[in-house]
């Protein structure tokens, strides 16, 4: 029976690495919720994806040599290899770089210039790549040093011409809609967050970028390429037949819940809503920004090295116990640490005592008492219909919690109905109801009520674990009725037959010792370290080169003539050089570390057999050669004693 629609999203996020923890966090809450809704009979749409395009993705694929299409399509396939590990069951894998999407995102945007919502104009200002974020001379308080707000790391001038995208236009009426729909953005202290965003006033955003060319064409103007976030952000719409599949479009859309982390949560509540009014389209129902996962070392990151690779903790403690604990250790929407300590505590203490305690007690007790055959129940008393009540109550408050996305809660309310199932074996003592004949009939209820607690217990878990329930139900032997139970069947008490044979009982969950569990780590981990070194060995032999191929290189001394800065640019400057036999014009990208009069005179060494080159406009003919340090400071490199120009460097 639907009972309509329910579309989730996760952000389709930059194959630029391979993915961690943080990203599974939010997509195995995403895939919990679509599971849920599903088992209550809605017809779901769930949909993830990747954002290929942009500066970020370019130039981490020159930087592994490789053609951008190739890099992606090979970080793309671990996404899916994660996902499937970890059960996420999307119903469309959107890639940005697919044709239809990059067709719309085409339309869209030629939509909104042809409605006068974007115009033609000069970005000057500072650009996050990492972030692909703008960031206005005002957001960058800092006078020394130009930080990204979002992520810390230095953020680049840019300087170009630029299409730019009326969000002012649309303030008013987005702030109007934020406080008509209190449910539009969530958490509650997030959404004041991005109304103080709006109100402190919204600056035209550039949609549009020349200095680099992967990324979706301006459709009248090649010359640019449209904005990573314009193209990503419509994938919600793209992806589910925005002006390629009608009907489809307007069965799922609006979406009922974009899932983002709170890094990207003002593109979405500002960005977004804005391109969506100026395509005349309703608004999503809500957007909600959770928190970050971090660990004891502070937000994970490739450079601090404490980045968690989910495929490793799936490897080790199996899917069910990682989506478990990714929801039930930090309040969703709260930042919270992620530690392999408290990881395993959870496993011993809820996964392995509690629940896999009562299954492996109940079909052993079948088993001994029953010959594994489950035996009809006799009349229920009191303590057995405590034990009916305690399991409704426990859907109401699982209910309740997962529509406000509580996982925590939800988790919370129902481990207290697997513990009241196992005090219920204290309560009813079935081994001393087992020593006496005429109790046979009430041990027969005991064991009955059991199994059908477990029962529900299996099903509620369906939307939060993906082999544990069905591994439970065979066990049991009710595999079937456990893969076909909905959400509404947790709601009657009494669906198990009597008569049916159970297994044997197995652990679904074996203890760890966490101290063990260490020194396996660190063995795997001096392993590793010993076969990188091996492989970065044969790299290096690899890279070295013969004396014929450095004998092509020309390196000159070279005394600097003239210098002067290049207009329009920054970072470059022009030098007349001479070579001895020659005078030679190039250009050279230290205006940042150098001024132009205090190269004049300077020799420095030059590379003078490069192929010519015309760079913003000027003809240059060689190289200087200059050294660069870790924060990308440059200092040229000049003779140690006078040497006459044009001397050759050997
Ligand atoms: O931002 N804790 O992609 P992205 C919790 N392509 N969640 C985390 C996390 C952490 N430590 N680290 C990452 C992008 N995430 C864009 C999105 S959408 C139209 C475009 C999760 O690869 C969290 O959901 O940087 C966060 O918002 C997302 O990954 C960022 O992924
Ligand atoms: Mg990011």
């Amino acid at each position: 029976m639907a009972k309509g629609t329910f579309y989730v999203t996760t952000p389709i996020y930059y194959p630029s690495d391979k993915l961690h923890i943080g990203h599974a966090y939010t997509t195995v809450a995403a895939d919990t919720i679509v599971k849920y809704k599903a088992m209550q009979g809605y017809e779901t749409m769930f949909l993830t994806g990747s954002d290929e395009h942009g500066q970020k993705i370019q130039r981490k694929a020159q930087e592994a040599g490789k053609e951008p299409k190739q890099y992606v399509d090979e970080i793309v396939a671990t996404f899916k290899s994660l996902w499937e590990k970890l059960g996420i069951d999307y119903d469309y894998f959107i890639r940005t770089t697919e044709e239809r999407h990059k067709k719309v995102v085409q339309q869209i945007f030629q939509k909104l210039y042809d409605k006068g919502d974007i115009y033609k104009g000069k970005y000057e200002g500072w650009y996050c790549t990492p972030c692909e974020t703008f960031w206005t001379e005002r957001q960058l308080p800092d006078e020394e040093e130009k930080l990204c707000p979002d992520c810390g790391r230095e953020v680049e001038w840019v300087e170009e011409k630029s299409y730019f995208f009326r969000l002012s236009k649309y303030a008013d009426r987005l702030l109007k809609h934020i406080e008509e729909n209190p449910h539009f953005i969530q958490p509650e202290s997030r959404r004041n967050e991005m109304v103080s965003f709006i109100e402190s006033g919204l600056e035209d955003l550039s949609v549009s970028r020349t200095t680099f060319d992967w990324g979706i064409p301006v459709p009248f103007d090649e010359e640019h390429v449209i904005y990573v976030w314009i193209d990503a952000l419509s994938n919600y719409i793209t992806a589910i037949g925005y002006e390629t599949d009608e009907e489809n479009f307007r069965k799922y859309w609006p979406a009922d819940l974009h899932l983002v982390g709170k890094d990207i949560l003002r593109f979405h509540t500002i960005i977004w809503p804005i391109v969506l009014m100026a395509l005349d389209l309703p608004l999503p129902k809500q957007v909600f920004g959770h928190g970050w996962l971090l660990t004891k070392t502070g937000k994970m990151s490739k450079s601090k090295g404490n980045v968690v690779d989910p495929v490793i903790l799936i490897e080790d403690f199996g899917v069910d116990a990682i989506r478990y604990y990714l929801l039930r250790e930090v309040a969703f929407g709260a930042d919270g640490a992620y530690s392999t300590e408290a990881l395993i505590q959870r496993i011993n203490s809820d996964l392995a005592n509690d629940l896999g305690n009562l299954l492996n007690r109940t079909i052993s007790m079948v088993n001994r008492y029953f010959d594994g055959v489950i035996p009809a129940p006799g009349p229920a008393e009191e303590v057995d219909l405590d034990l009916q009540n305690c399991a409704a109550g426990m859907l109401n408050k699982v209910e309740e919690n997962m529509d406000a996305l509580k996982f925590t809660v939800a988790l919370e309310e129902f481990w207290t109905f697997v513990r009241r199932s196992n005090k219920y074996i204290d309560q009813t003592t079935p081994w001393i109801l087992a020593k006496e004949e005429d109790k046979r009939e009430r041990l027969g209820t005991v064991l009955y009520n059991l199994v059908e607690a477990l029962r529900i217990i299996a099903g509620t878990l369906k939307p939060f674990m993906v082999e544990t329930p069905y591994q439970m139900g065979e066990q049991l032997g009710i595999g079937k009725l456990i893969q076909e139970t909905e959400w509404e069947d947790l709601r009657e008490w009494g669906k198990v037959e009597a008569g049916v044979k159970v297994r044997k009982a197995e652990p679904i969950f074996p203890r760890i010792d966490l101290e063990e569990y260490f020194e396996k780590v660190e063995k795997r981990n001096e392993k590793e370290t010993a076969v990188k070194a091996a492989a970065e060995e044969e790299v290096r032999e690899e890279e070295m080169i013969t004396f014929e191929e450095f004998s092509k290189i020309d390196i000159r001394v070279a005394e600097v003539l003239e210098a002067e800065r290049i207009e329009g640019s920054d970072k470059l400057l022009k030098l007349q050089v001479d070579l001895g036999t020659e005078k030679r014009q190039l250009v050279a990208g230290i205006a940042l570390h150098y001024q132009a009069e205090e190269l004049v005179g300077k020799k420095i060494l030059m590379l003078v057999n490069l192929k010519p080159a015309r760079i913003f406009g000027v003809e240059s003919n060689g190289m200087i050669l200059a050294a660069s340090n870790e924060n990308g400071e440059l200092v040229i490199t000049t003779v140690d004693k006078d040497i006459s120009n044009g001397s050759k460097v050997k």
